[in-house]
């Protein structure tokens, strides 16, 4: 038995999935100021045409350019592998299969749409791009595909990241890109929540509101957004990881996965792994798909649906998600990437068809099974990794109990490297798990109140 399931440079995924074209219930509209869809213009000034064009396409399959290919060749196709040393450790019957995604010279998943929403930038003339990080896992992401291709780039990371990881800052300084903690003062919407609450760890709302506005602001127009998760063509983008998964699968001879798992922060890893197998489980295929949040921002498990800004200054059209309302300031958990106060659209109508089962977990459960990883298999995980290694060893313990030989298959989302503050508490016993208070909720129905419903539709099926 292969530890290792490699694909060929020659077999790499020729054409991005887009699970657009196989929903059975499409996904709500976007909606302007006024509360009408917006149109496809109306998003010119943030992102240029190339890339809104696969935001609002509906076909299935999209052409990967081979200038993009030949950039990500640097590590894709990325290794399947099965995790032998923590099956014999489980004594599970379960086979544990995992994408290793920590291969990419940033250290995560986020360098395939970063390196492709970099180039199609640069094709429409863009020359400068501007971000938010969480983790700085996306940051360096950027700064690493906007180096590669020749393009500025600009980083706004929230600040209790900024502090607790200044190593991420360093590598995003190596590959040419400019980092600052947000809220900042160079932005209006950055200057407006220091004047209210100075010493706030900042959030991804506010610094996705920093990096919109200093897009929009530059005169010249040569400056556009990147967004690291959440919308269409950021997921779709992600599907390699699922199709190249699909083909080593079936290299080690199995006939699917019976379990899927992923974190889910924006839902961007999460749905790269799990949208090709979703078109299965569409067409009749018996697959569990488990998307992983954490206790302290239940996206997911305990937020309601409905219409809401992806931003703290209310810069973006409204989505429909499930959302802890664009106000909302996560406590500092150590998995920064986790933090989103929204969820990708196209991950919350699966969720609504009941093609998901979304589950929670806390930091101090994650911590122990990445402690757990990292003794048996050896590698150290991304805090935001852990929870996907937490549920697919619950997993393997009830197959355990069940006597049942399952297939389940993770997404390893990036190494924990320069996260290491998070290991360092957790082994001195100063982290607490936590759970949001109902309070918390109460005020994201609060905020919510003012737009328009976003009605949860399925078709019945799941
Ligand atoms: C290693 C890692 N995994 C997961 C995530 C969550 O993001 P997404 O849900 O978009 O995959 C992040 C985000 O920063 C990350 O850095």
């Amino acid at each position: 038995m292969e530890q290792k399931i490699q694909l060929k440079e020659s077999d790499i995924p020729r054409q991005w999935y887009n699970i657009a074209a196989d929903l059975p219930t499409p996904v709500l509209p976007p909606l302007g100021p006024d509360g009408k869809p917006i149109t496809p213009d109306m998003l010119a000034p943030v992102f240029p045409m190339n890339l809104i064009e696969q935001e609002v396409s509906t076909e299935r399959w999209i052409d990967i350019p081979d200038e993009i290919l030949n950039i990500l060749y640097r590590w894709r196709p990325a290794p399947l592998k099965r995790a032998v040393y923590l099956e014999k450790w489980l004594d599970t019957p379960a086979r544990i299969y995992y994408k290793d995604e920590s291969y990419s010279p940033p250290g995560s998943h986020k360098p395939n749409t970063a390196v492709a929403q970099a180039w199609y930038n640069k094709q429409f003339g863009i020359k400068k791009l501007t971000t938010e990080t969480g983790a700085g896992q996306w940051g360096s992401a950027l700064a690493f595909a906007c180096k590669i291709l020749g393009l500025g780039c600009k980083v706004y990371m929230v600040r209790i990241s900024f502090d607790q990881k200044p190593f991420r800052k360093i590598m995003m300084n190596v590959w040419g890109a400019d980092c600052v903690a947000s809220p900042s003062d160079q932005t209006n919407a950055g200057r407006k929540v220091l004047e209210e609450k100075p010493d706030t760890p900042g959030s991804l709302g506010i610094a996705i509101s920093e990096a919109i506005e200093e897009a929009v602001t530059d005169k010249t127009g040569k400056t556009r957004y990147s967004l690291g998760s959440v919308l269409n063509h950021v997921l779709l983008h992600q599907t390699i990881i699922g199709l190249e998964a699909k083909k080593q699968l079936e290299m080690a001879g199995e006939k699917k996965p019976d379990i899927i798992i992923g974190c889910a922060g924006g839902g961007s890893n999460f749905s790269g792994l799990a949208f090709p197998f979703t078109a299965d489980k569409i067409n009749g295929e018996d697959i569990e798909i488990i998307p992983v949040e954490p206790t302290a921002c239940p996206t997911m498990t305990r937020a309601p649906f409905a219409y809401d800004h992806g931003d703290t200054a209310c810069m973006t059209p409204l989505l429909a998600m499930y959302t802890l309302g664009h106000a909302f300031i996560p406590p500092p958990i150590h998995a920064g990437g986790l933090r989103y106060h929204g969820m990708a659209p196209l991950v919350c109508q699966c969720i609504n068809e009941g093609l998901f089962k979304p589950r929670s977990l806390d930091q101090v459960e994650c911590y122990q099974s990445a402690l757990i990883w990292a003794q048996t298999e050896g590698s150290i995980c991304a805090p935001e990794t852990s929870h996907a290694i937490a549920v697919a060893i619950q997993e393997a313990k009830k197959a355990k109990e069940e006597g049942k030989e399952k297939v389940i298959l993770f997404n390893y989302s990036g190494h924990g490297l320069m996260d290491l503050n998070g290991y360092q508490a957790f082994l001195n016993n100063k982290l607490e798990a936590f759970e949001l208070p109902d309070s918390e909720l109460e005020k994201a129905e609060d905020v919510l109140k003012s737009y328009p419903k976003a009605e949860i539709r399925k078709s019945g099926k799941w």
